[in-house]
C-alpha cells in the first residue's frame, strides 16, 4: 500500500480517483486552500510534511476562454504549477502524475497518438504543453496523463461539465446550438480514474500516456446521445465552428489514441456511450 496525495481534491476528477484509489491505498486530499499550486514554497512545505509515494496533480486553470484573456495565470498555474509540484515530488522522492489535454494537438489529422508532435492552436493548450514538459524536467519519474471532454459525477471545478450542462439547458426549456464539426472522445471520469490505477498498480515505465474512452464524435453525437438517454427532446440545434458561439481556436480533430497503453498490455478504455450510460444512472440517483 502507498501513500497517495490528490490535489485538487474538490475537483470532478479527483472524487473519481480518491473513490477509486482508497481501496488499496492510503489517499489523502489537498484543495486550494491548502496550498496554491502556483506557490512553490507553499506546495513544497505541504508536500514536505504529507511525505507522500506518489502525487497526481489535477488542479488546473482550464476555462479555455479565460486562459485565452489570462495567459498569465493559465502558465502560472497549468505550466509552473506542474513544476513546482514535480520539484517537490522529486525532493521527497515521490512519483508524480499530470493531467494534459488533447487541446495540445491542432486537429490536423484524424487522431494523435503518444508519439505525435504537439501543436497547441490556443493560450490553455500551451499552458498544458509546457506543464507537460516541466513535469519531465522536474522529475523523471511522472505519468503525463493526456485526456479529453471530461464528464464525472461530482461538480466540476469550471461549474459544469458538457453533459451536466446539457441536462440544464434542457431541462430550462432552452434552444441548445452545439458544434457538429469538432471531434473528440468524450471521457467518464470514473472509467479514467480505473485506467490510472491500473497504470500505478502495474508500475508501468514513465512517460506520457493517453487516455480516453473510445469511438470518436462531434459535440453535436454526444450532446443527441445525451437526450436520448435522459429521454428528453430539446430544439438541438448542429452549428459550425465558425458560427459565432466562441472566438477561441480549437482543434477540428482530438482523438487520442495510444501506444503507449498497448505497449504495457493495458487494454484500451471502453466506448464512450457505455460510460454515459453508467453516469446516467448514477446521475438519477443523486
Ligand atoms: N474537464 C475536461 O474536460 C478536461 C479535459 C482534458 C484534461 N483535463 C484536465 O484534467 C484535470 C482534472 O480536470 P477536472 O475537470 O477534474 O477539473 P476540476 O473539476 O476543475 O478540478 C480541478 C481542481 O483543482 C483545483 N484548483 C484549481 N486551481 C488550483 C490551484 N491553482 N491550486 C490548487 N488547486 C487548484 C480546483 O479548485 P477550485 O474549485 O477551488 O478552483 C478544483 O478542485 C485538469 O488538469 C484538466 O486540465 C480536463
Amino acid at each position: 500500500m502507498s501513500k497517495i496525495l490528490i490535489i485538487g481534491s474538490t475537483g470532478q476528477l479527483a472524487f473519481d480517483l480518491i473513490r477509486v484509489l482508497k481501496g488499496g491505498h492510503e489517499v489523502i486530499g489537498s484543495s486550494r486552500a491548502d496550498f496554491d499550486v502556483a506557490d512553490s514554497p507553499a506546495a513544497g512545505s505541504f508536500i514536505k510534511k504529507a511525505r507522500p509515494d506518489l502525487i497526481i496533480n489535477t488542479a488546473a486553470f482550464h476555462k479555455t476562454e479565460e486562459c485565452e484573456l489570462n495567459p498569465e495565470r493559465s502558465f502560472a498555474v497549468n505550466s509552473l504549477g506542474a513544476y513546482n509540484v514535480a520539484k517537490a515530488a522529486k525532493e521527497t522522492g515521490a512519483k508524480f502524475v499530470f493531467f494534459s489535454t488533447d487541446y495540445v494537438f491542432d486537429g490536423s489529422k484524424k487522431s494523435f497518438t503518444e508519439s505525435d508532435a504537439p501543436n497547441p492552436l490556443n493560450v490553455y493548450g500551451a499552458s498544458k504543453l509546457a506543464g507537460e514538459l516541466l513535469t519531465s524536467a522536474g522529475n523523471d519519474n511522472y505519468y503525463i496523463i493526456r485526456t479529453s471532454w471530461l464528464f464525472g459525477i461530482h461538480r466540476s471545478g469550471k461549474g459544469h461539465n458538457f453533459v451536466t450542462l446539457m441536462l440544464e439547458k434542457a431541462k430550462n426549456g432552452e434552444t441548445i446550438k452545439v458544434v457538429g464539426d469538432q471531434f473528440g472522445l468524450p471521457t467518464y471520469t470514473h472509467d479514467l480514474a480505473l485506467k490510472i490505477k491500473e497504470l500505478i498498480d502495474k508500475n508501468a515505465p514513465a512517460g506520457i500516456y493517453h487516455m480516453a474512452n473510445s469511438g470518436p464524435c462531434s459535440w453535436h453525437e454526444f450532446a443527441k446521445k445525451i437526450f436520448e438517454l435522459a429521454k428528453l427532446a430539446p430544439n438541438l440545434e448542429q452549428i459550425k465552428s465558425g458560427d459565432g458561439l466562441s472566438k477561441i481556436k480549437r482543434p477540428e480533430y482530438s482523438v487520442l489514441t495510444s501506444e503507449n497503453l498497448k505497449r504495457e498490455g493495458i487494454k484500451n478504455m471502453r466506448p464512450w456511450q457505455e460510460a454515459l450510460g453508467d453516469f446516467m444512472l448514477e446521475y438519477d440517483k443523486k
